[in-house]
C-alpha cells in the first residue's frame, strides 16, 4: 500500500519562516516536522512507500529525509512542475492506473489518530474513500463535512460560509487524513490544476458513491499558523499531546547532555534546550521556552517562552517574550522583544532595541 504526503504548499501563513525552511520541515524542537507522521505512518505495516508530493523547495526535503532508510521507510519523492492543487498533487503522485487503497496525508496536520482503524473501516465498509473528521473550534477555516447517521459523507464544503455555518449541525471538519481507492482518481483530469476538497469529494456525494467518515476526538492540530506552531510545542511539553521528545517527560524541563549551563541559571520546566547550547551565568530560561541547538544565551538574559531555531545569538541582558526566531538570527544587549514577533532566519535585532 502507498501512502502520499501533500507537502508543496508554500506555508504562506507562516512566513517568514518558510521563505527558506518549507513548511513540511519546520523544526518541531529538533526534529523536521514531517517526522512524526512518518512514525504514524509506521503503524501500518502494509505501507511499503512513501510518497511526498512536493513543488516547493523540494531538494530542502530530500535533504532531510533522503530515501528514508535512518527512518526505517521507504520514501519517493515527486515533484510536480508546477503547484497542481491537493487533487492534481495526489493523481499526478499515484501515477498511471494506480489501484486498491491509497493513504492520503496533508503534510501540516499533526495527529495521534488510530490509522489501522481507519484502513479498517474502509475496507468493512468497502468505501470508495474514506475521511478523517475531527472536532475544532473555528470551522471555516476547513473543510465541513456532513453525514449520516451511518456515517455516510453527504456533503462537502470546502471553507464554508457564514450561512452554511449556521445551516450545518456538526462539530467536526476534515482532519486532511483520507483513505481513497486508486480506480476513484480517474475523475481528475491529468495535469490540471484540481482541488481535492473543491472536486472530488463533492463528485463522490453527487455520485452516491461509498464515502465513509472515521470521527477521531483525539490530538489534532494544522500546524500552518503561527499561533497553532506555537501551540504544538505547548502541547508537546505540557503532555497534551504525548510524543518524542517530551514522552514520559510532560512538564520538565529537556537538557540535551550535550549543553553547556554555567551555574547560577535559572531553568523553569517545561522548556527544551538542544545540543550545543551555551547559557552564560546569570540567565533565565522560562517555561515553554525551546533553544535550538548551538544558541547562545549570554550573561542575565532572559527567554520567556521564545522558540528560537538552531544557531541563534541572545547577547548578555536581552529580554526575549513569546517570539518564533528562525536560525542564526542575532538579538543584541539588552534588547526587549516582548509580544509574538516572528522573525525569519538571519535577523538582526541591534543592541538596545525595544519591540
Ligand atoms: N504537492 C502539493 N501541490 N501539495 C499541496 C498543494 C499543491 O498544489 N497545495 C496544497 N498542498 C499541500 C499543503 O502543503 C498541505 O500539506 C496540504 O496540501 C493542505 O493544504 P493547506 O494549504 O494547508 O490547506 P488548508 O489547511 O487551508 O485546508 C486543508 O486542510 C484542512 C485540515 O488542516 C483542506 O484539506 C481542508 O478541507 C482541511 O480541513
Ligand atoms: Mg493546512
Amino acid at each position: 500500500m502507498k501512502a502520499i504526503l501533500l507537502a508543496g504548499g508554500q506555508g504562506s501563513r507562516l512566513r517568514p519562516l518558510t521563505i527558506t525552511t518549507p513548511k513540511p520541515i519546520v523544526p518541531i524542537f529538533d526534529r523536521p516536522f514531517l517526522r512524526y507522521q512518518i512514525e504514524l505512518l509506521k503503524q501500518v505495516p502494509e505501507i511499503d512507500e512513501i510518497i511526498l508530493s512536493l513543488n516547493y523547495q523540494p531538494r530542502r526535503i530530500e535533504e532531510v529525509f533522503g530515501d528514508g532508510t535512518d527512518l526505517g521507510v521507504s520514501i519517493r519523492y515527486v515533484v510536480e512542475p508546477q503547484p497542481l492543487g491537493t487533487g492534481g498533487a495526489i493523481k499526478f503522485a499515484a501515477g498511471d492506473y494506480p489501484s486498491g487503497p491509497i493513504v492520503v496525508f496533508n503534510g501540516d496536520v499533526l495527529t495521534s489518530v488510530d490509522l489501522p482503524a481507519v484502513i479498517a473501516l474502509h475496507r468493512s465498509r468497502k468505501a470508495k474513500a474514506t475521511i478523517v473528521l475531527t472536532p475544532v473550534d473555528n470551522r471555516s477555516a476547513y473543510g465541513l463535512v456532513e453525514c449520516d447517521e451511518e456515517q455516510s459523507v453527504k456533503a462537502f464544503l470546502e471553507k464554508p460560509t457564514a450561512e452554511q455555518l449556521v445551516q450545518s449541525k456538526c462539530d467536526t471538519i476534515n482532519a486532511g487524513i483520507y483513505v481513497i481507492e486508486g480506480e476513484t482518481l480517474d475523475r481528475i483530469p491529468a495535469d490540471t490544476v484540481y482541488s481535492i476538497e473543491r472536486g472530488y469529494f463533492p463528485s463522490l456525494v453527487a455520485q452516491k458513491e461509498t464515502f465513509v467518515a472515521y470521527t477521531y476526538r483525539g490530538y489534532w492540530i494544522d500546524i500552518g499558523t503561527r499561533e497553532k506552531y506555537q501551540q504544538v510545542h505547548h502541547d508537546i511539553m505540557t503532555g497534551r499531546f504525548s510524543a518524542p521528545p517530551f514522552e514520559g517527560l510532560a512538564g520538565q524541563a529537556v537538557v540535551s547532555p550535550d549543553a553547556r549551563i554555567e551555574p547560577n541559571v535559572t531553568i523553569e520546566g517545561p522548556c527544551f534546550i538542544d545540543a550545543g547550547v551555551v547559557i552564560k551565568s546569570g540567565a533565565r530560561i522560562g517555561a515553554h521556552s525551546v533553544i535550538g541547538a548551538h544558541c547562545h544565551i549570554g550573561e542575565d538574559a532572559v527567554v520567556a517562552g521564545a522558540i528560537l531555531w538552531p544557531h541563534t545569538w541572545v547577547d548578555r541582558g536581552a529580554q526575549l517574550g513569546p517570539l518564533v526566531a528562525g536560525r542564526h538570527c542575532q538579538f543584541g544587549r539588552y534588547v526587549e522583544v516582548g509580544g509574538h514577533a516572528l522573525l525569519g532566519d538571519k535577523s538582526i535585532i541591534t543592541d538596545y532595541s525595544r519591540l
